[in-house]
């Protein structure tokens, strides 16, 4: 069995044929980039000649050019296509090849696969169908990836925002194990409507998260008490530089009319608004005061706390 996965690493409209771009998956640096025929491609961040980053270099009909040399890498094998100013008698030594990565596209997420083999398994967006109006984004936070994955379990209010929604701290249920994720409900209710959340007994909607057990592919729904979904949303995860984390989204709002929602809910319904916020500023001091940890409780999550002890 290979050992590897697939990553979502970039929003398919994020990658163009005009201007290389980089991305840190797992702590690895990679370029992006498209050929003229729409083509997604993954390449190492470095030129195997000196090394430097290919990120600032310039897309030609042949691949992807190095600023510093101008030696130009294809896409799809990273093979070195041309070298300028070789002498008549000089060939492009085969030896000099970029690292190349194999590249799926689907669901609006460009995906890279990590590991040694051929690639096998599912793409992680696959289980994201939307059916409405799109709203998506990307950031990097201040946050440990595997810091991060924990925070979406245990305390989702401190990373997420429903303008019209106030999830509370209060969990239905225990945490339990949906094929590759780990599953927790939160209550929620929504603004304005009735007593505040520190009195409620009754909650009218849940926030299910699924965070990962292996990878980076995050699971967010918002539904009602009676399972009625109203918002989804995919968040592609993985550990960047540094102790930080990137983030690509994409998510939408469900067709369905719910009576019981407060009319600022169909306001922003009809005005188009996004019905989500994915905070790309999160406030250490929320975090830290998360108190009950469901995920410390889950002794599969040893990969996460592996690389907590040992953060990029
Ligand atoms: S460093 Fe890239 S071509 Fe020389």
């Amino acid at each position: 069995m290979a050992e590897g996965q697939w990553w979502a690493v970039a929003l398919t409209e994020a990658v163009s044929s005009e201007k290389p771009l980089p991305v840190v998956c797992e702590g690895e640096e990679l370029v992006l980039f498209r050929n003229a025929a729409g083509q997604a491609f993954a390449l190492e961040d470095r030129c195997p000649h000196r090394r430097v980053p290919l990120s600032p270099g310039v897309l030609t009909p042949g691949g992807l050019q190095c600023p510093y040399h101008g030696w130009t890498f294809d896409g799809a094998s990273g093979v070195c296509r041309e070298i300028p100013n070789l002498h008549a008698d000089e060939r492009v030594p085969a030896r000099h090849a970029a690292k190349a990565f194999l590249v799926a596209e689907a669901d609006g997420f460009i995906h890279v696969w990590r590991g040694s083999g051929a690639p096998t398994g599912v793409l992680p967006s696959a289980a994201y169908r939307p059916a409405g109006r799109e709203y998506s984004g990307s950031a990097v936070v201040n946050m440990a990836h595997c810091n991060y994955l924990e925070t979406m379990l245990d305390g989702p209010e401190c990373l997420l925002a429903f303008p019209c929604v106030t999830i509370t701290d209060f969990f239905l249920g225990e945490p339990r194990r949906d094929d590759k994720h780990l599953v927790l409900d939160h209550g929620g209710v929504w603004k304005g409507k009735g007593i505040g959340p520190a009195f409620v007994r009754d909650h009218p909607l849940v926030l299910r998260t699924r965070v990962p057990l292996v990878g980076g592919a995050i699971f967010v729904e918002l539904l009602t008490a009676a399972e009625v979904p109203l918002v989804t949303i995919f968040i592609a995860s993985t550990a960047n530089r540094r102790g930080t984390t990137s983030l690509n989204w994409r998510g939408f709002r469900h067709a369905h009319k719910i009576p019981s929602a407060p009319l600022a809910w169909q306001l922003r319904r009809a005005a188009g608004r996004a019905p989500f916020e994915v905070l790309a500023e999160v406030k250490g001091a929320s975090i830290a005061a998360l108190r009950v940890a469901p995920s410390l409780n889950l002794t599969s999550r040893t990969r996460h706390e592996a690389e907590c002890r040992n953060p990029r």
